[in-house]
């Protein structure tokens, strides 16, 4: 079945990592245009860029700054054209266990920042470009996290920022979207344990993942080609032109945490 995403210009934020490069990919095989973002690793987002056969160009930008998000869409617009689908996929996932009780202000200020304020600089930069563009059928995907749905023990921050934009930034933006252009849509996928650099080291810890399982029926983790697949039908008008405001889960049927090992 045809996507309609093609030549339709898609900006993936965190195009060099795991997720946001099998993304790239995909939008690609719809024949896209797409904005390969990253924050450091240049080399990893030229590399994609280039393999795309001149489809894709890669953009610099901290998404924690402001004016980087404005010259971020400037140049995109200037060397694609108007954004008309963004995956708001960039992110981190403070790897170390940290219970409330010891995470210092400045590991909450910084993980609000990457998770849940860039969110809102991008959006706010595409909903503009929306108005002054007159775009139709724009849409965004936001990738939360089951951290969002189920909590995530250790990890308040991350699990609260997910939270913020999966929850009340997707139901609130997919109202405000539809009075700039009816045909606009937002939506999120909320992915479980995929198999990237940011889950490596969790996924090596037999016990860990062990206990991951357990409420997992598919008895996997994911993989990044699983969220592409789910970004791309969700910015598709032809395959989810009617879903607006809608989570999702993507994690193997996940029902929550088991949080003690057997008989602790
Ligand atoms: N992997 C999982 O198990 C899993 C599960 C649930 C949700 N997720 C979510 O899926 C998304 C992608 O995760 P991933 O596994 O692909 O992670 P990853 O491989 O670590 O990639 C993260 C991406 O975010 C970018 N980024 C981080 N901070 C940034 C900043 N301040 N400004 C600009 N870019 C920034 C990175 O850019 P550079 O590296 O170029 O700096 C990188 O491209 C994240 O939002 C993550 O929370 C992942």
């Amino acid at each position: 079945m045809e996507s309609g995403l093609e030549n339709r210009v898609v900006l993936v934020t965190g195009a060099s990592g795991g997720i946001g490069s099998s993304m790239v990919r995909a939008f690609l095989a719809e024949d896209s245009k797409v904005a390969v973002h990253y924050g450091n690793q240049r080399d990893s987002a030229e590399k994609l860029a280039t393999e795309s056969e001149g489809r894709a160009k890669a953009f610099q930008a901290d998404l924690t700054q402001e004016a980087e998000v404005e010259r971020l869409f400037g140049d995109i617009e200037s060397e694609l054209g108007p954004v008309e689908c963004v995956i708001a996929n960039a992110g981190i996932w403070p790897a170390e266990n940290v219970p409330i009780h010891e995470m210092t202000l400045t590991q909450w200020n910084k993980t609000l920042a990457v998770d849940l304020t860039s969110v809102f600089l991008t959006m706010r930069r595409f909903f503009i470009g929306i108005r002054n563009f007159e775009l139709k059928d724009p849409s965004a995907v936001l990738i939360g996290s089951t951290a969002a749905v189920f909590g995530e023990a250790g990890h308040v921050d991350y699990a609260a920022a997910k939270a913020g934009i999966s929850y009340g930034m997707l139901q609130t933006l997919k109202n405000e979207i539809s009075q700039l252009t009816r045909s606009g849509r937002v939506n999120a996928v909320c992915p479980g344990w995929v198999m990237t650099p940011m889950a490596e080291k969790f996924a090596e810890d037999r016990e860990s993942k062990a206990r991951a399982l357990q409420t997992i029926p598919m008895q996997k983790f994911g993989q990044p080609e699983d969220i592409a697949a789910s970004a791309v039908f969700l910015s598709s008008p032809r395959l989810s032109g009617h879903l607006t405001g809608q989570r999702l889960v993507a994690s193997g049927g996940m029902e929550g945490r088991v949080l003690y090992p057997p008989g602790e």
